[in-house]
């Protein structure tokens, strides 16, 4: 097998038709709302086996506007908008503070998907993010609970002094208030469904809020 770089890309192709079966996808047959749709989507996600479907990339920008990206947890998306948590004090934290926009990204390999949705961010109430994280498991408090996101470790055994310590008291203590973790809900202004196809006639459906409500349209690929 080719191990350099170059060789290696080559060699690759996504949607091996072996082990991904692209479904066929008729814009004309989307509901008028994009939710309805994502909703849809991530059900037949979790049906064709998609690992961590539950997984997006969170887009976020400097106050000088340079573009930042990570994977988050997507906690909810409901008519409040599409939600996800983290510390209010990271560096995505801090970016949000400064310029509160951003987009997500969703790949679902397994079927050739990939869904984007930009618009602004908004902290969700206090109360809401802590009850969100102990609704959680003992680990996604203990994480939470170590606290420091992004700042610069001096060492691994101080993760690992700080880690243990938390996983203590969030066995000890399940309701224990982690006040930098925030809940964040970003409400979409436009959502993009994208459907991969063989041929690379990809159907590209994208949602556009207005004052009317959703407009759709269809884009080249
Ligand atoms: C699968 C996966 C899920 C993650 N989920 C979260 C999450 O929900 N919240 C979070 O703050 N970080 C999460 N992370 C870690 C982030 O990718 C990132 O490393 C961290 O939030 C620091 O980002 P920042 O320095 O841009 O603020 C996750 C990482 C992976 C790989």
């Amino acid at each position: 097998m080719a191990t350099d770089l170059h060789e290696l890309l080559r060699s690759l192709r996504v949607w091996d038709p072996e082990t991904t079966e692209l479904p066929v996808f008729d814009p004309a047959a989307a509901p008028a709302e994009p939710l309805a749709l994502f909703a849809e989507w991530f059900a037949e996600a979790v049906a064709a086996g998609q690992p961590e479907p539950h997984t997006m990339s969170l887009a976020t920008a400097d106050a000088d506007g340079t573009p930042d990206v990570r994977i988050v947890m997507l906690h909810g998306a409901d008519a409040d908008g599409w939600s996800f948590a983290t510390h209010a004090g990271s560096r995505k934290g801090r970016q949000l503070a400064a310029r509160p926009y951003a987009a997500l990204c969703f790949y679902w390999s397994a079927q050739g998907r990939q869904i984007r949705v930009r618009g602004p961010v908004t902290a969700a109430p206090a109360t809401e993010g802590q009850a969100d994280l102990h609704a959680r498991s003992t680990g996604a408090l203990a994480a939470a609970l170590t606290g420091r996101q992004s700042e610069v470790l001096s060492s691994t055994e101080e993760l690992a002094r700080a880690s243990d310590a938390a996983w203590e008291r969030a066995q000890r203590e399940p309701d224990a208030p982690v006040p930098s973790w925030t809940l964040y809900r970003l409400s979409p202004e436009e959502v993009e469904f994208f459907q991969g196809d063989a041929r690379r006639q990809h159907v590209r459906l994208t949602y556009r809020r207005t004052e009317e409500g959703w407009t759709r349209h269809l884009l080249w690929p």
